[in-house]
C-alpha cells in the first residue's frame, strides 16, 4: 500500500489508476473509520483516478489524529499536494464531508467538485457518545454502532463497523467527535461555488435527512439524493446506488 510522507506525518492510501487526462476523486472517511469504509463501487471507479486516504491516526496511517475539523483539513491539503492530486472532487462521509466543506471554503484551488455523503454543515455530537468515548469505550462502540447503521444492515457489516471503532480506540475516536462537535459552517454554505452532491439515507439518525437537505438548499450548485431506508454508513449499506450516483456525477454530469 503506497504511503506518502507530508507535514502531517505518513500518511497510506490506495490509488486506483485512472485515465491520465481522467478526473482525480479523492475519498475521505468519517469519524472512526479507514480506508474499509469505502465500498470497492467507489475505491475501484472506472475512469477516474481514486485516491483513498487513511487520515492521520487511522487506518495504517501515522499521527495522533485532530481535535479539531481545520487540522484534518490541513493534513488533506498536504496530501493532495504531495500526491498532486489537485482539482479532486473530494467525497466525505459525515466527519469526511466538514474536511471536505472546510476545504471547499478555504482552498477552492484544489477543488473541483463535493460528494457530501451523510453528513452537514454543523455537526453537534450528542453528549452521551462524547460521554461514553470518555468513560467507557466499549459501551461507546456499541452506542454508536447501534445509530450508525439502518435497520437492514447486516450483522457482518456491523460486526465491521465495531472492529473499526475498536483499532481506532478511544483517544483518536474522542479527537474525531470533538472536531465534529466544533464544526459549524450553516452561515457559509452560500460561499461554496463549486458543484455538490449531497447523499442521505432517510434512516440516518446521527446525521438525518434535514442535515442533507439544508446543504441542498444553500449551496448554490446543488443536488440532492436521499436513500430508502438507509442510516449512517449509507455508501456500505447501498454500495451500488451510491456508487453509481456519485460515478454519474463524477464522470457524467460535469
Ligand atoms: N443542518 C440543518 N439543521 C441543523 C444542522 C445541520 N447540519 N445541525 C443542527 N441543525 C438544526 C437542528 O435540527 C435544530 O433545529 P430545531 O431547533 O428546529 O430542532 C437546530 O439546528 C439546533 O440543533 P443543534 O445545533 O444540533 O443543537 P441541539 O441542542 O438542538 O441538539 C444534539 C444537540 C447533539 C442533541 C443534536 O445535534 C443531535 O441529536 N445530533 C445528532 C446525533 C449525533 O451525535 N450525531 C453525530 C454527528 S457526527
Amino acid at each position: 500500500m503506497p504511503r506518502m510522507n507530508t507535514a502531517a506525518g505518513e500518511l497510506f492510501y490506495t490509488i486506483n489508476e485512472g485515465p491520465r487526462d481522467g478526473p482525480n476523486l479523492l475519498l475521505l472517511h468519517g469519524a472512526g473509520g479507514s480506508r474499509l469504509h469505502w465500498p470497492p463501487q467507489l475505491r475501484r471507479m472506472a475512469g477516474a483516478t481514486v485516491y483513498t486516504l487513511d487520515l492521520p491516526g487511522h487506518g495504517r496511517s501515522s499521527g495522533s489524529g485532530c481535535s479539531t475539523i481545520e487540522c484534518y483539513a490541513r493534513a488533506v491539503v498536504a496530501f493532495i499536494e504531495a500526491a498532486d492530486a489537485d482539482r479532486a472532487v473530494v467525497v466525505g462521509h459525515s466527519m469526511g464531508g466538514a474536511i471536505a466543506q472546510t476545504l471547499a471554503l478555504e482552498h477552492s484551488d484544489l477543488v473541483s467538485a463535493l460528494g457530501l455523503i451523510a453528513t452537514g454543515a454543523r455537526l453537534r455530537v450528542a453528549p452521551a457518545i462524547l460521554e461514553s468515548i470518555r468513560d467507557d469505550f466499549s459501551h461507546a462502540v456499541a452506542l454508536i454502532t447501534r445509530h450508525a447503521w439502518g435497520p437492514e444492515a447486516s450483522e457482518s457489516l456491523l460486526e465491521l463497523g465495531r472492529e473499526a471503532l475498536k483499532d481506532t480506540g478511544p483517544d483518536v475516536l474522542l479527537g474525531d467527535f470533538l472536531a465534529c462537535d466544533r464544526f459549524d459552517v450553516m452561515e457559509r454554505l452560500g460561499e461554496i461555488e463549486i458543484p455538490v452532491l449531497a447523499i442521505c439515507g432517510t434512516a440516518d439518525e446521527l446525521t438525518p435527512v434535514k442535515y442533507a437537505r439544508f446543504l441542498a438548499q444553500h449551496i448554490p450548485d446543488a443536488r440532492l439524493l436521499t436513500v430508502e431506508g438507509a442510516g449512517h454508513m449509507v455508501m456500505l449499506e447501498q454500495p451500488r446506488e451510491v456508487g453509481e450516483a456519485v460515478r454519474e456525477f463524477v464522470m457524467v454530469d460535469r
